[in-house]
């Protein structure tokens, strides 16, 4: 199997591998780099639960993406989300409104959220849903996360504030 010497940026940091043609970013995250906050589900493009975030907030499944097709891009999981200490209001809008129960989820469905708020920051609840999917919840947590994502996005927009 032919082998590429890669760069990703991964959360601000530059990190060079060693990666086969078929290794996909997933597991070149989790195995390669120790990233584990970003989840293997399936593995299938079925579940979201490998979501990242590539060159700011366009959001893929790592899972079906190879490693080696994102040589020189700037990958976000949910680990490089807070700064100075403090969570991406994302994170806490979802931590409020108790839409997290096993967590399993959770990483993917933030990083899904960005994507979705950065394309529409006031969302409907029929955009929302229709923006989530493709990120499965095994826990049924739907109607908190959609909360989540509602308080969110008011949280970015400066409602109420
Ligand atoms: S692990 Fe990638 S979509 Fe399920
Ligand atoms: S909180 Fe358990 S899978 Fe979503």
């Amino acid at each position: 199997m032919k082998k590429h010497a890669i760069t990703l940026t991964v959360n601000g940091e530059e990190r060079d591998l060693i990666v086969s043609s078929n290794r996909t970013l997933l597991d070149a995250l989790r195995d390669d780099l120790g990233f584990t906050d970003t989840k293997y589900g399936c593995g299938t493009g079925e579940c979201g639960a490998c979501t990242v975030l590539v060159d700011g907030t366009t959001s893929i499944n790592g899972c079906l993406t190879l490693a080696a097709t994102m040589d020189g891009r700037s990958i976000t999981t949910a680990a490089g989300l807070a700064h100075d200490g403090a969570l991406h209001p994302v994170q806490q809008a979802f931590i409020d409104n108790d839409a997290i129960q096993c967590g399993f989820c959770i990483p993917g469905m933030v990083l899904k959220t960005i994507s979705i708020l950065a394309d529409n920051p006031r969302p409907t609840e029929d955009e929302i849903r229709h923006g989530l999917e493709g990120s499965i919840c095994r826990c049924t947590g739907y109607a908190k996360i959609v909360e989540a994502v509602q308080d969110a996005s008011h949280r970015m927009a400066g409602v109420g504030e």
